[in-house]
């Protein structure tokens, strides 16, 4: 019996397997590749997401809640070795004990968490569940999610090592898991926010084979909207500030109870764009712009003045609510608004205009790496409005041009462009997709021709992945 209304005892079985919970692992597993993978392909793509809903009987509530499961595709020699494994964390031995903790939407223990804070006069414990990203920082492999404890893991074994701790001195109470790793300039570039008396939006970077947050600027805020991602140029950050606000009122601390009770949508407030510069950490302008909401951004650039901002935009904040599981599972992707991929141009006076690249869904965007905070012409992602199936797109920004690959019961994950050594277009590559066919209930990993989205292989994983966030090609 369940006592807790925020999670519910169930049968795994009924969940469609993207939403089912994975119990086995597998180690340096060579896949059977059907087709051909490039022999100059070489490195790592490695990938987080969730892997488990509940533990001993306790289902989660959002599909953001889902335990911490990292997966590895390794390339060499045209041969892929597959490895998956959770993260061992104290947020992953509670939820197995039938106590999910201080997540996104599910805390069992929120208003006892609370009381326990009150009495201790100190800051609660956030969750070590990171379950959203990885990056590489000074040479080591961490595990993110949106609170400041990042998990180290060793990237052979995929095992669990300790929460990464930065050398810096830097007060956030929340932090992004997207850093934007910028190679022109050798550093990442990243966000946070911090609460107290006046709440503040904190950009930093972290120059490479640092552990140093480097504080670019603070933006004061008396309504700390959720920012997820912030969009990098070679001259400017630009933080877009949505109407989905954080209710600290609600909660003295957002991890006390589940974080998504905490969001409001403010209806009849405009959607902001901090334009700073990054060396000075100056904001050049603010102007605002119709309301809309994000997630991701896909890339910015500088065009004689202008800051060029891609991302892939919602009308409101319909999405967080239909990513539950209990909507998922109820009504699956039919009630998930479309991403629209939008490009913002924004002057150096404050004006702004903006245009739609691509007609379809888009969402888990990417550009290829070196790329990244310059200008570009392709973008991959997830297309997302098929019926029964998610696809994978390719849009030629500059023509406004798509070209799109699907296949029913394949639902594809979070693209990305490797680009050939020796290639000197932009899209001269493979473009890798973990992907989960729905009929046989199996993981695969496609590859495709990064000009023209020819399928040139598929590996299928001798298991089901639940979906996925995000992930990074990492070199040998
Ligand atoms: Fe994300």
């Amino acid at each position: 019996m369940i006592d807790n209304p925020l999670a519910v005892s169930v049968s795994e079985s009924t969940f469609m397997p993207g939403f089912r919970s994975l119990d086995t692992e597998v180690s340096d597993h060579e896949l059977p590749v059907d087709g051909t993978v490039p022999e100059w392909l070489s490195g790592s793509l490695i990938r987080n997401g969730p892997g488990k809903f509940e533990g001993n009987g306790v289902r989660l509530r959002h599909w953001f809640d889902g335990l911490a499961m990292l997966r590895k595709y390794e390339f060499a020699d045209g041969k892929i070795r597959y490895t998956n494994r959770f993260l061992r964390t104290e947020s992953y031995a509670d939820a197995m004990a039938g106590r999910p903790t201080g997540q996104f939407a599910t805390d069992e223990h929120g208003p006892g968490k609370l009381l326990g804070f009150l009495r201790r006069l100190g800051p609660p414990e956030p969750t070590d569940n990171a379950n959203v990203h990885v990056a590489r920082i000074d040479g080591e492999l961490v595990a993110q999610t949106e609170v400041p404890k990042l998990v180290s893991f060793e990237g052979t074994t995929l095992e669990t090592r300790d929460e990464f701790v930065f050398d810096d001195m830097l007060d956030v109470d929340m932090i992004t898991a997207h850093l934007v790793a910028d190679p022109h300039r050798g550093e990442q570039v990243g966000h946070g926010l911090s609460f107290g008396r006046s709440h503040e939006y904190k950009l930093f970077r972290i120059p490479d084979g640092t552990r140093r947050r480097e504080l670019i600027t603070s933006i004061p805020t008396d309504s700390p909207a959720y920012i997820h991602s912030i969009a990098v140029s070679q001259d400017h950050i630009v933080l877009v500030e949505t109407p989905l606000r954080i209710n600290i009122r609600k909660s003295l601390s957002p991890f006390t109870e589940g974080f998504f009770e905490l969001l409001e949508w403010n209806e009849g407030i405009d959607t902001k764009l901090y334009v700073v510069d990054r060396d000075t950490g100056q904001i050049r302008t603010q102007p605002t712009v119709d309301p809309f909401f994000t997630f991701h951004t896909i890339n910015a650039y500088d065009d004689e003045g202008t800051v060029v901002v891609d991302l892939v935009a919602f009308e409101d904040n319909t999405i967080v609510d239909a990513l539950s599981l209990e909507r998922l599972e109820s009504e699956g992707f039919a009630a998930v608004p479309p991403g629209r991929l939008v490009r913002l141009r924004i002057g150096s006076d404050g004006t702004v205009s903006s245009e739609q690249l691509y007609d379809g869904g888009i969402e888990l965007p990417t550009v290829p790496r070196n790329r990244q905070t310059t200008d570009y012409r392709y973008a991959y992602g997830q297309a997302t409005d098929r019926e029964g199936a998610n696809g994978l797109v390719k849009v030629d920004t500059e023509r406004g041009q798509a070209t799109e690959w699907w296949q029913t019961d394949l639902y594809v994950e979070e693209p990305w462009l490797i680009q050939r050594p020796a290639g000197e277009r932009e899209d001269d590559g493979v473009v890798l997709a973990p992907a989960l066919d729905v009929s046989t209930e199996r993981s695969l990993l496609l590859v495709f021709d990064g000009e023209t989205l020819d399928e040139l292989a598929r590996a299928p994983v001798p298991h089901h992945n639940p979906f996925g966030f995000h992930g990074r090609f990492f070199d040998h």
